[in-house]
Order: C-alpha cells, then sequence, then structure tokens
C-alpha cells in the first residue's frame, strides 16, 4: 500500500497523470536552466520521448474499443480536444528541436524562436495534461 503524500495523490490521479506532472514539474526546471546546457538538453530530449511514448503505453494497456466505441467517448469533446491539444504540442515540438539544433550548432538565429515557442509549449503541454487528467480512469492505474 502506498502511504503519504503520494498514496494521498493515487486516490485522486491516475499514475499516468501523476508521472505526467512530475515531468511537468522536470520540464520547468530545464526550462529555467537552460544555461546548462548538459541539463536542458537532455531533459528535454527525455521529455519529447515520454510524450511520445505515452500515447503507445496508454494504446497497449488500455481497452479502446471499450471505451472509445462501446462507452461512446470517441465523440466526446474531451477526448478531440486532447488529441487537438497534442498535435499542436508535437508540431511546437519539432519546431523547437530545429531552433534548438541550430542553438547547438552555435547559429544565433535560432534563438528568439527557440524562446518563444518554449511559451507556447509549456502553456499547450500543461493543457495536454489538465485535459488527460479529465479523462483519466484512476480505478484502472
Ligand atoms: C528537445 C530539444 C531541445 C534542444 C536540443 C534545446 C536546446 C537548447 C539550447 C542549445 C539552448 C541554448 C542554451 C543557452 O545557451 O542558453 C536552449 C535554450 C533555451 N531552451 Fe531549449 N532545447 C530543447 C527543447 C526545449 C523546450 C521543450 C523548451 C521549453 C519548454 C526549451 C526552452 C528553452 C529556453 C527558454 C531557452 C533560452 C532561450 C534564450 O532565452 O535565449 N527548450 N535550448
Amino acid at each position: 500500500m502506498a502511504t503519504g503524500a503520494f498514496g494521498e495523490a493515487k486516490h485522486m490521479f491516475a499514475e499516468t497523470v501523476i508521472a505526467s506532472i512530475l515531468t511537468y514539474i522536470l520540464m520547468l526546471s530545464a526550462f529555467y536552466l537552460h544555461r546548462i546546457r548538459t541539463f536542458h538538453v537532455p531533459v528535454m530530449v527525455f521529455i519529447v520521448l515520454f510524450d511520445l511514448l505515452m500515447p503507445v503505453y496508454l494504446y497497449s494497456t488500455r481497452d479502446w474499443k471499450t471505451r472509445l466505441i462501446d462507452d461512446g467517448d470517441l465523440f466526446s469533446f474531451a477526448v478531440w480536444m486532447h488529441f487537438g491539444l497534442l498535435i499542436t504540442l508535437f508540431v511546437l515540438y519539432a519546431i523547437q528541436i530545429l531552433a534548438g539544433r541550430k542553438l547547438l550548432l552555435g547559429d544565433q538565429s535560432g534563438r528568439a524562436e527557440h524562446k518563444n515557442v518554449a511559451k507556447g509549449i509549456l502553456a499547450v503541454r500543461a493543457l495536454v495534461i489538465l485535459t488527460g487528467a479529465l479523462l483519466a480512469q484512476p480505478q484502472q492505474g
């Protein structure tokens, strides 16, 4: 049995939501500590991989036919909102990685773009986690 603060949180959120919130805090620290490149770049790469693999994990551990087809969730506004935000996040990641690569190569022309897209990523990722938390079913784990 989980105890303490984590045990309390588990009553309110699914593990996937707790993990996502923790990665958001990690992302915020990498955002502020961008000058430490050896911290910033690996952490951001980890976050992008985490977000790419989360749908794969959910697909392989959840019963999609029951949830989307039988329960009719496919027609839910929240599901499409969540999906749309996720696609937006992936597009922003692609732009961000290209600008980040420029900075790594010493080309400063990517700096303004990287800085602005960063704010968009923080806002959109927060909304992806929020809409995901609304859709999550804690009893499934
Ligand atoms: C995933 C690939 C990424 C790579 C390769 C990358 C790479 C870099 C590099 C090389 C710098 C310059 C560090 C410096 O000298 O200050 C930088 C700065 C920065 N990065 Fe990233 N980054 C990535 C993702 C992100 C993400 C996802 C965010 C936001 C959530 C972000 C936010 C920032 C910010 C705010 C700066 C400072 C820009 C400035 O004010 O000049 N980065 N990044």
